[in-house]
């Protein structure tokens, strides 16, 4: 199968996509795929051998269309806005081009915390409560206890921030709005940080991986994100009933976002039952990412996943 893959992309988690997109390549030239490289620089031009790499964005994009119109299949491992968030999907689907992953409305709605988390609770699932700011009204925001600031649409926790101090609210607010002029001030949930991972096959099964536990000294911020100071429990310790009230949750908003590809769904296990922090719908997939470590422990290797994910969309 020929496949396109794109990395890269406008948004603070370009370099992450550089990494999920080289990995993935590699992955599907060790599957026999034939693929071709496309990366999207910080400024939105597309770049690729063959290419000539000059000129707008626009003159970028068009020089590279024919290389999505000559592919089978486009793999678009870009995370975030102008990439996750579904414009990619939609571009190949305008241009009659199957993709991998979620379509443009999972796309969309998994981007956008607010709109996941008003989906999550319509379908019975716990999620922290939460108020919607616009970022002209920040300085109207008052503090009522402890808080999760966070833009409405961003990735790999940028612009987040744990506040609880009173006098550091509005630095808060203020940097959550350099990423987004919608803002999330959520209450705090104490619980395990668990994750789970949803793949749909070819033919449209959907099935769970094992979920993973992150263990973190601190916060899950950014920098623990990368600098591997995290720890992954895969499969986690959780009781049968744990398990299984995880994956449901994991596959309920799977479902009521319609989702493909694969998705990972962030939780926090409270002692009332899993609550939703978010979804990922292209989420990380360098090798140390948990997506890959949670089907490999499902016995499903990087090599057989991406296969998987190429052949579900083709
Ligand atoms: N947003 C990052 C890439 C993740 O979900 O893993
Ligand atoms: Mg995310």
């Amino acid at each position: 199968t020929k496949v396109l893959v794109i990395g890269g992309g406008q948004n603070a988690e370009h370099e992450v996509s550089l990494a999920s997109a080289a990995a993935v390549a590699a992955a599907l030239r060790l599957g026999d795929h034939e693929v071709t490289s496309v990366t999207i620089d910080r400024e939105g031009v597309w770049r690729a051998d063959g290419l000539p790499n000059g000129g707008t964005v626009a003159d970028s994009l068009a020089q590279a269309l024919p290389l999505l119109a000559r592919t089978d299949v486009v793999f678009p491992a870009v995370h975030g806005a102008l990439g996750e968030d579904g414009a990619l999907a939609a571009l190949c689907a305008l241009a009659g081009v199957r993709v991998v992953g979620s379509a443009l409305r999972a796309g969309a709605i998994g981007m956008d915390k607010w709109a996941t988390k008003l989906v999550a609770a319509a379908v019975g699932l716990g999620t922290a409560r939460g108020r919607l700011i616009a970022a002209d009204d920040i300085g109207d925001v008052e503090f009522e206890g402890d808080v999760v600031v966070k833009p409405v649409s961003a990735g790999s926790s940028h612009g987040v921030s744990l506040v609880t101090e009173e006098d550091r609210l509005l630095e808060a607010l203020r940097e959550a709005a350099r990423f987004d002029r919608r803002i999330l001030v959520e209450e705090v949930v104490r619980g395990r940080e668990i994750d789970v991972a949803v793949l749909r096959e070819k033919g449209g099964i959907r099935w769970a991986a094992p979920p993973l536990e992150i263990h973190t000294a601190g916060l899950f911020d950014t920098a623990t994100k990368y600098d591997g100071s995290a720890r992954f429990t895969v499969p986690a310790q959780l009781t049968a009933a744990e398990s299984t009230a995880l994956k449901r949750a994991a596959i309920a908003l799977f479902d009521a976002l319609g989702c493909d590809g694969v998705a990972r769904m962030d939780f926090f296990l409270t002692d009332g039952g899993p609550v939703l922090n978010e979804v990922n719908t292209m989420p990380g997939l360098t090798a140390a990412s948990q997506v890959p470590r949670m089907f490999a422990a499902a016995g499903v290797d990087y090599v057989d996943l991406v296969g998987r994910l190429v052949r579900a969309a083709v």
